[in-house]
C-alpha cells in the first residue's frame, strides 16, 4: 500500500510550473509504484481558508468561497490535461474535511495538548506563518503584528519523541539535508505555536470556541487524514503517507506534522520528500502572473507528455534548477523528437516496407540485450530511489544505444528478410518496448502509443518482469504513425 500526497494548493493564484514539478513528480512516482504491482493511492487537492485567500478574493471583488471554486477547477483541469492520475482531489471547504478538522482537534483539546494563550507578535500572511521578523525572508515583504487570544499546540512537549522518531527512522526525511535542517529547529528548542485565530472568520470554527477558526495550516494538514477516510477506522488501509513536498514547507511537515499526529495518537509519515525550488532569473517562480511563464501556455506549445519529461529529467529531486522554455524546447526536439521519435519511426517504417509489417522477435544475444539489462538495473534503482532523472537518464541510454546500433548495421541497405536486418529491427522494437516501460511513469500516453505501435494493444506491462530481455515477442502488426512529437512550429504568441 502506498498513499501518496502532494501538497494542497492555495487557491489566491492559478497553477504555475513550480505546482507542476510536484505535481507530476508526484504522480510519476505514484506510477511507478502501480507498475511495480503495488496498491497506490495518489491525492491533491486545494488549500482554500486562510487570510490570503480571504484578502485575495476581497482584492477581485469575490467572496473566498466562489474564489476557491475557481480557482480549485483551474488546479482540477491543468492536472487532467497534465495527466495526473489523483484518486482525489481534496479541497479543504468540503463537509468531509470540515469534520476531520473538528474531530481531530477535539481529541487533541480533550487530550490536554491546547491551552489559551496570548499571542503578540507577527505574522506573514503570504507564508500564513508566525514569524519573529519585521520583514519576511521569503517574500521580502514587511510582516503584520498581532496581538490576540489563541489556543496553541504544546509543541514543546514533542521534542523528545520528535528526536526519537528522526533517529529510529533515519530515512523519513529526505534528503538529508533537509533532515538535517529539521534536526537544527529540534536542537535550538521548540515554541508551542497557535492553531486558532480570533480575527478571521475564512476557516473551520473551533468545536468549544466557534468565534475563532482553525490556523490554516492545522487545517491543510489535516487533508491529508480526510483523504485517507480517517476518522473511519478503514483509513488505515492506506495510513502512513509518503509527502512529496517543495523545501519551503518543511517545518510544517517535519516538525509540526508529525507532532499533531503524535498527540492525536496516529503513525508517524513513512516519508517526507522535499525537492527544490524552480527558479526564473535565479529566484523562486512564486506567481502564475508577471514574469512566470503561463503553464496553459507550456501545455499547449509543448504538450503535456514533453513538459513532463523535461521537468523530471532536468530537475533531479532536491536541488533548485533554473527553468527556461529553452530547456523544455531543447529537451523536446533533441530527446524527444530526435532520439527517441526518430528511433520509432525509422523501425517501424523499415518493418513496414521491408518485412511485411510483422516485427521480428529479438535475438537472445543479440548486442543491446546487455546493455537493455544494465540501463533497465539503473533505471530501476533510479524510480525505487525516487529520481526520476536518473531512471530517465538509464532510459535515454538505450534509446541512445539502439540507435547507434541501427546506423552501424544499417539495415535499410541489406536485403529484405535477411538475417541480419532481422535481427537488428528485432533489438531496435524490443529496446523501445524496454524504454517506453521504463519511462512510462514520466510519460504515460507517449508509453501506450509506442506499445500501440508496436502492435502490443492492450499491453499492461509489470515490473521488473517486462523489463527484461525478450519481451517482444514477434509477428506483431508493426503500426507506422504519425510522429510522436511533431517538428515545432514557432508559437504565435512568443512563450517567455
Ligand atoms: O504552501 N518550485 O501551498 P502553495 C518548485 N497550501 N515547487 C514549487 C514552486 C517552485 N518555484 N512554487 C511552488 C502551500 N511549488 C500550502 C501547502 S500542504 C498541507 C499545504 C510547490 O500553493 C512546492 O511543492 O504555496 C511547494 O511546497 C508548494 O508548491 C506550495 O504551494
Ligand atoms: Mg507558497
Amino acid at each position: 500500500m502506498t498513499y501518496l500526497t502532494t501538497p494542497i494548493y492555495y487557491v489566491n493564484d492559478v497553477p504555475h510550473v513550480g505546482h507542476a514539478y510536484t505535481t507530476v513528480l508526484a504522480d510519476a512516482l505514484a506510477r511507478w509504484h502501480r507498475l511495480a504491482g503495488r496498491p497506490v493511492r495518489l491525492i491533491t487537492g486545494t488549500d482554500e481558508h486562510g487570510a490570503k485567500v480571504q484578502r485575495a478574493a476581497a482584492e477581485v471583488g469575490v467572496t473566498p468561497a466562489a474564489l476557491a471554486t475557481t480557482t480549485a477547477g483551474r488546479f482540477r483541469s491543468t492536472w487532467d490535461r497534465l495527466g495526473i492520475g489523483y484518486d482525489e482531489f481534496i479541497r479543504t471547504t468540503s463537509a468531509t474535511h470540515r469534520r476531520t478538522v473538528t474531530t481531530l482537534l477535539t481529541r487533541l483539546y480533550e487530550a490536554g495538548h491546547l491551552r489559551r494563550a496570548r499571542y503578540d507578535g507577527r505574522y506573514c500572511v503570504a507564508c500564513e506563518a508566525y514569524t519573529t521578523r519585521a520583514v519576511c525572508p521569503v517574500h521580502g515583504r514587511p510582516t503584520e503584528q498581532i496581538g490576540e487570544e489563541n489556543w496553541f499546540f504544546r509543541l514543546s512537549a514533542f521534542a523528545g519523541p520528535l528526536a526519537e522518531w528522526f533517529d529510529r527512522c533515519p530515512d523519513a526525511v529526505q534528503p538529508a539535508e533537509r533532515r538535517n535542517e529539521a534536526l537544527g529547529w529540534l536542537r535550538r528548542g521548540l515554541v508551542d505555536f497557535s492553531i486558532s485565530r480570533a480575527n478571521l472568520t475564512w476557516g473551520i470554527p473551533l468545536p468549544w470556541e466557534p468565534t475563532q477558526v482553525t490556523y490554516v495550516w492545522f487545517d491543510a494538514l489535516a487533508s491529508y487524514l480526510t483523504a485517507a477516510g480517517w476518522p473511519e477506522p478503514d483509513f488505515h488501509r492506506w495510513w502512513p503517507p509518503r509527502h512529496v513536498i517543495g523545501k519551503d514547507i518543511v517545518r510544517f511537515h517535519a516538525v509540526y506534522w508529525p507532532a499533531i499526529l503524535l498527540a492525536a495518537g496516529l503513525p508517524l509519515p513513512e516519508r517526507v520528500t522535499v525537492h527544490g525550488f524552480l527558479l526564473q532569473r535565479g529566484s523562486k517562480i512564486a506567481k502564475s502572473g508577471e514574469r512566470a511563464v503561463p503553464l496553459d501556455d507550456l501545455i499547449d506549445r509543448f504538450g503535456p507528455e514533453a513538459l513532463r519529461y523535461h521537468l523530471l529529467r532536468d530537475n533531479p529531486v532536491g536541488p533548485d534548477g533554473e527553468f527556461s522554455v529553452a530547456a523544455v524546447e531543447a529537451r523536446y526536439r533533441a530527446d524527444l523528437a530526435n532520439t527517441l521519435g526518430n528511433l520509432l519511426s525509422r523501425v517501424t517504417a523499415l518493418v513496414v516496407s521491408h518485412h511485411g509489417g510483422l516485427g521480428p522477435a529479438p535475438r537472445p544475444d543479440s548486442p543491446l540485450a546487455p546493455v537493455a539489462a544494465e540501463c533497465a538495473e539503473t533505471g530501476v534503482a533510479g524510480w525505487e530511489a525516487g529520481q526520476p532523472a536518473e531512471a530517465l537518464t538509464a532510459a535515454w541510454r538505450l534509446v541512445a544505444a539502439a540507435n547507434a546500433y541501427l546506423v552501424s548495421a544499417r539495415p535499410w541497405r541489406t536485403a529484405p528478410g535477411s538475417a541480419e536486418a532481422v535481427e537488428v529491427l528485432g533489438a531496435a522494437l524490443e529496446a523501445l518496448r524496454i524504454v517506453a516501460v521504463l519511462a512510462a511513469p514520466a510519460i504515460p500516453r507517449t508509453a501506450a502509443r509506442i506499445w500501440r505501435q508496436l502492435g502490443l494493444d492492450g499491453y499492461a506491462p509489470r515490473v521488473p518482469a517486462d523489463l527484461a530481455w525478450g519481451g517482444y515477442p514477434g509477428g506483431r502488426p508493426v503500426e507506422r504513425a504519425t510522429p510522436l512529437f511533431p517538428r515545432l512550429t514557432p508559437p504565435a504568441q512568443p512563450v517567455r
